[in-house]
């Protein structure tokens, strides 16, 4: 019995201890420690040293088993750091890939300065002064890039003055690190903090701000001071936050009601704490597949010979890159490339889209088109590829099939029967005239 209690508690010590091992994966990542370098006024262009170091992730202050690992060469010692982050937004498996994959995630730690912002939205969080002393320590922003666009987390830690023991202060992070969204389709942008309980900066407010970015072109989206609950004038139409969520949560995710094309660029999601400022950015692109339409349609009937000319607009797509060709399917099912036809300037319509056309000039000779079949124009696009096609009837083929000859037999036997059957009809009707008239001369 005692054997058997004793078993039972081994295992289920195993078992804990195997969960444990599995749900704190946490990474022990490779980072570049970039920092200003020091002692070197005068210049402009602030030069910048970048050194490997190496971040030794937990979730609990207490375990320290990871730190036994080898440093390996390359890496000096004064650059390995032991970063715990309670709420494990840096366990996540994107940041944790198997050893010895050739993707690794990247990471980037600099020094930070904790200060307040002179920002509208940001500036109450520290109308009270709070006590120093906790500012006065080691402070470093680290941005990291989960594997496969799937996370990009920035974090703000906190290290007693010439420690290596890092504490997770703030994170903000996100999922949808690149988003491609139909146009007129609801999107979201997911942005996610978490503060430590524990510090004295939580709970004394926080500001949330989006800003949009395309081509050196910048924009405010959103800004939200969450410590008066006031939005920024600024804000642009059809975006907003899930206010609930975000002072339940931390969620500062970014709601468009509508997809439009001019959506498409950069957004940045930033997070203000009381002197502390952390942000990630996430790309959105709106694609829309073309609508295809080929001009004239019905095709008119083909002589050889005869140089036909069809058009294939594709309108209404976003991005700009299409690419346009045209294609015949033969009666027996073939199909042959015709080439890309001319094609024309593109142009934008109110709504952002895009519309090009080609103009493809068919000759019949030269193709050698059989029947005829079916004309295809294709448009090749990121939102996927669209066909539109019409029918091509070629009559008097230089080359008839057997088929064709018989029905040519045919088509002239019963224009013979016609012509004999309508003249006849005529003399005979000219005959029976003239027996009348030779009655009257009697
Ligand atoms: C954040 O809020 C949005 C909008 O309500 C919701 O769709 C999303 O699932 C939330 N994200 C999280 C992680 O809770």
């Amino acid at each position: 019995m005692t054997d058997f209690s004793t078993i039972y508690k081994l295992s289920l010590v195993t078992v804990f201890g195997l969960v444990q091992a599995c749900s704190s994966s946490c990474p022990v990542l490779e980072c570049w420690f970039v920092q200003e370098k020091a002692g070197r006024g005068g210049g402009l262009t602030a030069a910048t040293s970048q050194e490997k170091s190496l971040l030794h992730i937990r979730t609990d202050a207490h375990s320290r088993s990871a730190g036994s690992q080898k440093v390996p060469a390359d890496i000096n010692p004064d650059r390995v750091y032991f970063v715990t982050d309670p709420a494990a937004t840096l366990c996540h498996s994107s940041l944790n890939p198997p050893r010895g994959s050739v993707n690794k995630p990247q990471c980037e730690i600099n020094p930070f300065l904790p200060q307040p912002s002179s920002l509208k939205w940001a500036a109450p969080l520290t109308d009270s002064a709070l006590s120093p002393v906790y500012l006065q320590a080691d402070w470093f922003s680290t941005s990291y890039q989960g594997l496969k666009k799937q996370l990009t987390v920035s974090s703000i830690t906190r290290a007693p003055t010439a420690s290596k023991e890092h504490d997770v202060i703030l994170t903000v992070s996100s999922k949808t690190v690149s988003v491609k969204a139909r146009l007129g389709e609801p999107v979201l942008l997911d942005c996610n903090f978490w503060v430590d309980p524990t510090s004295p900066l939580s709970g004394s407010g926080f500001a949330v701000e989006w800003r949009y970015q395309f081509r050196g072109d910048g924009r405010l989206v959103l800004a939200y001071d969450g410590k008066t609950d006031r939005l920024a004038d600024a804000q642009e139409e059809g975006a907003t936050l899930d206010f609930e969520s975000l002072h339940e949560k931390g969620n500062a995710s970014l709601i468009l009601q509508e997809a439009k094309v001019r959506h498409s660029g950069l957004y940045i999601c930033t997070t203000y704490l009381p002197y502390l400022v952390a942000q990630v950015a996430m790309e959105l692109e709106i694609v829309e597949p073309p609508s295809l339409s080929i001009y004239p349609s019905p095709l008119p009937l083909a002589v050889p010979g005869q140089t036909l000319t069809v058009q294939c607009e594709a309108s209404g797509f976003a991005p700009l890159s299409l690419e346009l060709s045209w294609e015949l399917k033969g009666a027996d099912g073939s199909s042959r490339p015709l080439g890309s036809g001319s094609i024309s300037g593109h142009k934008q319509a109110w709504d952002g889209t895009y519309s090009q056309t080609t103009r493809l000039e068919l000759d019949t000779t030269a193709l050698d088109l059989g029947r005829g079949g079916e004309l295809i124009c294709v448009a090749a696009h990121l939102g996927g590829t669209r066909q539109a096609s019409v029918t091509l009837n070629v009559i008097g083929f230089s080359a008839p099939s057997i088929e064709d000859s018989m029905a040519m037999v045919g088509v002239a036997l019963v224009l013979y029967g016609l012509i004999k059957f309508v003249s006849w009809t005529v003399t005979s009707s000219g005959s029976d005239e003239a027996a009348t008239k030779d009655k009257k001369d009697k």
